[in-house]
């Protein structure tokens, strides 16, 4: 095993040279048994051990040869073992996480920033996005972050200002909006926004499928506990369902328009067949038109009920011509008014895998990717959309930027009763 005085030497060089060095991050010894790292290693630390933050983690040590898992942190200790117990099995000494480096509880996050970690994966739920980001680009990290940004505009205005702040630093941010980092969409998206069907004229974007998972609440759970662990059907936790998923086609639609802001959204929505009182606050169903300020009109429907015909397409009408992106298909076709179709016959890429080899090829360049503007236009564009639907008011991008709604409870405790308004359009105020 290499000594700790002279790795800590030339990985300091090494930090350096790559725009990497941080406060302390490059001076903690590291002593696990039979981890030989030298001094060009990247530690990776895993925010978040569900679903997605396991995946990501795993993309993360494929990307670069020289990438390690070395820490991990959850709000509860089942869901961190399974991750680990997954990763360990799936990717052997690249993944190097003692006991000691294993995080959990509420400010589990925290402990993880001050462990020695180069870069930082946040997959937790939405509602905690901002405290991670601003305390991560605080610390000094490289940050991959799941999408959406934040539940609430001040939530939003916080990332913003975190993926500035890392931009001076050099820190790089790359967002899970995948569907930026799979080639197909960016070949045809790269047609639209160079005029191939015309000026853009309307888009119809849908996101139409199931409800999402629950789990039965045990007698052994606080209610805060069950909260926390069926989160998607919460709006403080995911923002609602237009944020944490459709916000996938609205990220598409603004994509086609060059990442304009709508000048003013109205539209509807409601909650009419996931009624349970054990599933939260959430809506069921949205139908949002977004208008530009020349004439453009973005049409977003998306639903969350079972039963009901599945959808997941972005359309695109233009002077010229027409796009279609079926997410569910795969399907990439530009139809012009004149002139024979096209469609997306190229390589085609895992997305989640590009987004990883992209983030580490840009540090180790020292020319860290930002996707900080764009992303939180895009996460806004869904909670503008939420906002409408809620209030039953047509909302213009102003009103909805200065709102001051704060909707994660200060200080968050497990003994916390913590209750779940239901909107109602009309009496819902924007605040
Ligand atoms: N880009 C995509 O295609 C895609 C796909 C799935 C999920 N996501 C996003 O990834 C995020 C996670 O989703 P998921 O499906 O993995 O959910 P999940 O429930 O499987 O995982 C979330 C994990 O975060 C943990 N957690 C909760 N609060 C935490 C906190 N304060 N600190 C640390 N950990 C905390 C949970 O215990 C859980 O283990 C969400 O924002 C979701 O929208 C993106």
């Amino acid at each position: 095993m290499m000594d700790n005085a002279m790795f800590d030497e030339s990985r300091r060089d090494f930090l350096k040279s790559a725009g990497l060095l941080t406060v302390g991050a490059a001076t903690i010894p590291w002593t696990v048994q039979g981890f030989s790292p030298n001094s060009d290693t990247l530690r990776v630390g895993l925010v978040g051990c569900g679903g997605r933050g396991t995946g990501a983690a795993s993309q993360a040590l494929k990307a670069d040869k020289n990438t390690v898992l070395v820490a991990m942190a959850d709000i509860f200790a089942d869901h961190l073992e399974e991750s680990y117990k997954n990763l360990a099995a799936k990717h052997g000494d690249k993944v190097q996480v003692p006991k000691t480096q294993r995080f959990v509880g509420l400010d589990a996050y925290r402990k993880l920033l001050n462990s020695g970690v180069d870069v930082v994966i946040l997959a937790s739920p939405p509602a905690f996005r901002p405290q991670h980001m601003e305390e991560a680009v605080a610390a000094g990290k490289h940050i991959f972050t799941e999408k959406p940004m934040a539940v609430d505009v001040p939530g939003l205005k916080r990332v913003l200002d975190a993926a500035r702040k890392a931009r001076e630093k050099k820190l790089a941010v790359v967002s899970g909006f995948c569907w930026r980092y799979d080639f197909p969409k960016r070949a045809i998206f790269s047609k639209i926004v160079n005029g191939e069907i015309g000026k853009v004229t309307s888009i119809l974007n849908t996101y139409n499928t199931g409800p999402a998972w629950q789990k039965d609440r045990k007698n052994e759970w606080s209610d805060a506990e069950f909260v926390l662990r069926n989160w998607p059907h919460y709006t403080w936790l995911s923002g609602d369902s237009i944020a944490e998923q459709a916000v996938h086609s609205l990220d598409m639609m603004s994509w086609a328009l060059g990442d304009k802001p709508p000048v003013r959204v109205f539209g509807t929505g409601g909650r009419q067949v996931n009624t349970g009182k054990e599933l939260g606050n959430i809506f069921d169903h949205f139908a949002i038109v977004y208008e530009y300020e020349n004439g453009v009109k973005g049409y977003h429907y998306s639903r969350k009920q079972s039963g009901c015909s599945n959808s997941y397409l972005v359309e695109v009408s233009g002077t010229k011509g027409h796009a279609l992106i079926d997410c569910m298909k795969s399907k990439h076709i530009i139809t012009p008014h004149e002139g024979q179709p096209w469609e997306y016959r190229g390589d085609k890429n895992d997305m989640y895998q590009t987004e990883h080899d992209e983030l580490f090829a840009s540090i180790r360049k020292g020319q860290p990717i930002n996707d900080g503007e764009w992303m939180t236009q895009s996460t806004m564009l869904a909670l503008i959309g939420r906002m409408v639907a809620y209030t039953g008011q047509t909302i213009t991008w102003e009103e909805a930027w200065a709102s001051k709604e704060v909707l994660v409870p200060d200080n968050l405790q497990w003994g916390q009763t913590l209750p779940a308004p239901m909107a109602v359009p009309g009496i819902t105020k924007l605040l």
